[in-house]
């Protein structure tokens, strides 16, 4: 059972300019009749996602998402069918009647609007407790650690009792069932009872972009195990697509963002004015949360734990950073731990210095790297400079390249032409990691030219049809297109027996003369098909006209591209380049058509 019906559906849709939804979003480029951008759904650095205004559509290439302007909204904005038909309503101003919804329906939109509405309401619980006379221990904690009265009701903290129960008694006291409290992550239920799973610690909104409370981190007072404790994943808390902090972070699109560990980290650097940190959810860094980032800035500042796990983590994260197309750089804070003791010992401005310091993270890698090697000893120090020369790898834009090999040599003192020589090395044999890419993007182009191929062989079908149909055309088409130019056996071959035919004026086409000169019935039906179709009866001269001119420069521009791209003889290059751009301006090609 719809919850709305097929016209108001359509209505919202017909309404709401595709591009325009998806352009508060990601930035869109104009590209041909449509628009290209950076898919929002992976990480990616050049522009696979595109926009078809006139079909109101979306797809992207890389990843292969596609659809229209409501499921645009449901996959980013995380919504629902029916919330996201009412914001787009809501945006083209048109009224949608409340209709009753289904059981099932109700069921479940309904938990998860319950959800965020039982989290905001613990979140204010949680606050209140700390505010009161029981929560005395957790405020004089923060305090403690010098958050401002300010800072915490920012980041909305909290306390979560010592009864063990408080939480249960007073949702239940508001009213909810077990089974959807069950569904909270906010309780330990067993048969024995109900218990809260927050007890005796300061508690941490975790918010999503639009500031929904979608779960909770809470700090244990003292020393403790485990210090932290963090909601468990429910439906409304993905802990690879959301970061802690980022609500506060996106606002205003911003140079750089700072990426680090701890909660305690992000709310001492957001107090001590460097409002665009945030952190990762005590899990690994993700390629969700990098394309996410992405959505707000080009440019992000690690700063993970001086300790070695925090140098795994910055090394983890780093090439996904890359990945995703923003440029990392690593912020020391040697000899303290975190930002939050830097920042406590040596206050904002000495903080501020550091992250101007920020290291590219290239070097840092190197580095890292460059610990595992013994360089006073000869043999290790050669193993160094292969290390070296198989991470510039990683670059896969040879200036760019080029560029981090000049740099990286002059930093650890190689001598560039040695590291030129090795790079050129491994760049033949490919390690393994950079082996696989270089394989997954053969696969992508593969896949993507056997698209085009489908396509450009439609266009053949299409264009010996109308030559069949109309052997007046077969002069100024001749003059444009070859039999060659149809990069396809079949229709070569029917292409050479057709122009054979019309060149001898033989006007009268005898269809079975072509079929049987294939042999395998899947060509012979291709061909029949061909004498029967016409395709251009539904169109007007100018119509007509158009349509005609653009099937010649597609199979033409296509024919171009795949000889260049299989081009042996050098000297034949600029005589292709010369002919493509006689093709990029058609009109003076074009060929006109009689009425009639
Ligand atoms: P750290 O152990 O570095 O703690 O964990 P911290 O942030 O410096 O904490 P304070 O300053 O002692 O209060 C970094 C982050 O890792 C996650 C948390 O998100 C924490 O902020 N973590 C850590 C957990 O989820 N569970 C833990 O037991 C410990
Ligand atoms: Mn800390």
């Amino acid at each position: 059972m719809p919850w709305y019906s097929e016209e108001q559906i359509d209505e919202v849709r017909s309404r709401s300019d595709i591009v325009d939804v998806i352009g508060s979003y990601v930035k869109l480029k104009r590209s041909g009749g449509g628009y290209v951008g950076l898919c929002p759904f992976h990480s990616e650095k050049s522009p696979s996602f595109s926009v078809n205004p006139s079909m109101q559509i979306y797809k992207c290439f890389g990843c292969g998402v596609g659809g229209n302007v409501i499921t645009f909204l449901m996959e980013y904005e995380n919504l629902s069918f029916p919330e996201a038909m009412e914001q787009l309503a809501g945006r083209a101003g048109i009224q949608l009647p409340k209709k009753e919804m289904t059981a099932e329906q109700r069921q479940r939109e309904g938990l998860r609007q319950t959800l965020l509405e039982i989290n905001t309401k613990t979140a204010r619980f949680y606050y209140a407790m700390l505010k009161s006379p029981q929560g005395k221990l957790g405020y004089d904690y923060l305090a403690g650690r010098g958050l401002s009265r300010e800072t915490i009701v920012h980041f909305g903290l909290g306390y979560a009792g010592r009864g063990g129960g408080e939480l249960y008694q007073y949702l239940k006291r508001e009213g909810y069932p077990d089974s959807v409290l069950k569904e909270t992550g906010l309780f330990k239920m067993d048969e024995r009872g109900v218990y809260d799973k927050f007890w005796n610690r300061v508690m941490f909104p975790i918010m999503d972009v639009s500031s929904h409370v979608i779960g909770f981190g809470g700090r244990v007072m003292g020393d403790a195990k485990p210090k932290y404790l963090n909601s468990p994943e429910t439906r409304i808390f993905d802990k690879s697509r959301n970061l802690f902090g980022l609500n506060y972070a996106k606002q205003g699109r911003r140079k750089q963002l700072i990426l680090c560990e701890g909660y305690m980290d992000v709310i001492a650097m957001h107090q001590a004015g460097f409002t665009g940190a945030v952190a990762s959810l005590g899990t690994a860094f993700t390629e969700q949360q990098a394309s996410l980032l992405h959505r707000y800035t080009e440019e992000v500042l690690l700063i993970y734990d001086s300790d070695e796990a925090g140098v795994k983590a910055a090394l983890r994260a780093i090439p996904i950073l890359r990945q995703a197309g923003i440029n990392g750089k690593v912020v020391r804070l040697e000899p303290y731990k975190d930002p939050d003791e830097f920042i406590r010992q040596e206050g904002a401005e000495a903080f501020a210095q550091r992250l101007e310091q920020a290291e590219n993270s290239f070097f840092f890698e190197v580095e890292a790297g460059k610990r595992q090697f013994d360089i006073t000893d000869p043999e290790q120090k050669t193993k160094f400079y292969h290390e070296v020369a198989r991470k510039l790898l990683v670059f896969t834009d040879k200036v760019q390249r080029d560029n981090y090999m000049e740099a990286v040599a002059v930093r650890q003192g190689i001598r560039k032409e040695d590291l030129r020589q090795l790079v050129i090395r491994y760049g033949n044999q490919m390690p393994e990691g950079y082996q696989e890419q270089v394989r997954e993007n053969r696969r992508e182009k593969a896949k993507k030219e056997d698209k085009s191929e489908e396509g450009i062989r439609y266009s053949y079908r299409l264009l010996l049809s109308w030559l069949i149909e109309t052997p007046d055309l077969f002069g100024p088409v001749r003059e444009r297109i070859a039999p060659e130019d149809f990069l396809d056996e079949r229709f070569g071959k029917v292409a050479a027996m057709l122009y054979e035919q019309l060149e001898r004026g033989e006007r009268e086409l005898v269809a079975t003369k072509i079929i049987s000169c294939f042999e395998d019935a899947e060509s012979q039906k291709m061909v029949a098909q061909m004498f029967q179709t016409n395709y251009q009866t539904e169109m007007n001269r100018e119509e007509r006209e158009k349509a005609l001119n653009e099937l010649i420069v597609r199979i033409k521009e296509y024919s171009i591209d795949k000889r260049m791209r299989n081009l042996t003889d050098m000297s034949e290059l600029e005589a292709l380049i010369q002919e493509k751009k006689k093709w990029q301006t058609p009109e003076k090609l074009h060929i006109s058509l009689k009425d009639g």
